[in-house]
């Protein structure tokens, strides 16, 4: 089975998760990329207007792929205002089509990720698998651990 592992990232978590799991796996992260600046306390203000509005951003995967060649695509995406961030859910509401199987893996800090995952589902509909790795439980190794028997 062709898997390919998509990140967004601000802070680095998502990153260090897509890459954990690209590392057990033998292959390589695409990033998840638009044209905002989400940094500082402004891009953090931005980011949670962007995302409880459900705001679409410019989203674009570099390298570029073509999404429709692999069997299943794993996207890692922080939580955002119980959404995924804007560039994640503009990707996946353009390019939805295209994916073969979705496997959405949101990371956050303590929230409650079944209220993201049905806020989230009452925009992009059923997401074949899902999960979530949050700071506050420690659960990062023991999720991946999870996700790799699932996908692999
Ligand atoms: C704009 C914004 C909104 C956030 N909203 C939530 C939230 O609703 N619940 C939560 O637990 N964490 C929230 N967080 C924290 C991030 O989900 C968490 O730090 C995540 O691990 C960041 O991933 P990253 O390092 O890949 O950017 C928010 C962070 C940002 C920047």
């Amino acid at each position: 089975m062709s898997v390919k592992i998509l990140f967004f990232s601000r802070n680095g978590n998502s990153s260090r998760i897509a890459n954990k799991l690209a590392k057990r796996m033998h292959s390589e992260v695409a990033i998840i990329k638009d044209d905002i600046n989400w940094k500082g306390p402004i891009g953090f203000l931005k980011g949670g207007f962007f995302a409880s509005k459900w705001k679409t951003t410019n989203a674009r995967i570099e390298p570029d792929i073509q999404l429709e060649e692999y069997d299943k695509i794993v996207i890692v995406s922080p939580v955002w205002a119980n959404n995924v961030a804007p560039a994640v859910y503009s990707l996946i509401l353009k390019e939805k089509k295209k994916i073969n199987r979705l496997c959405l893996i949101i990371n956050n800090s303590g929230s409650d990720t079944n209220k993201a995952f049905e806020n989230i589902k009452t925009k992009l509909g059923t997401i074949d698998d899902t999960f979530s790795i949050t700071k506050s439980k420690k659960n990062e190794d023991m999720v991946i651990e999870e996700i790799l028997r699932a996908i692999s």
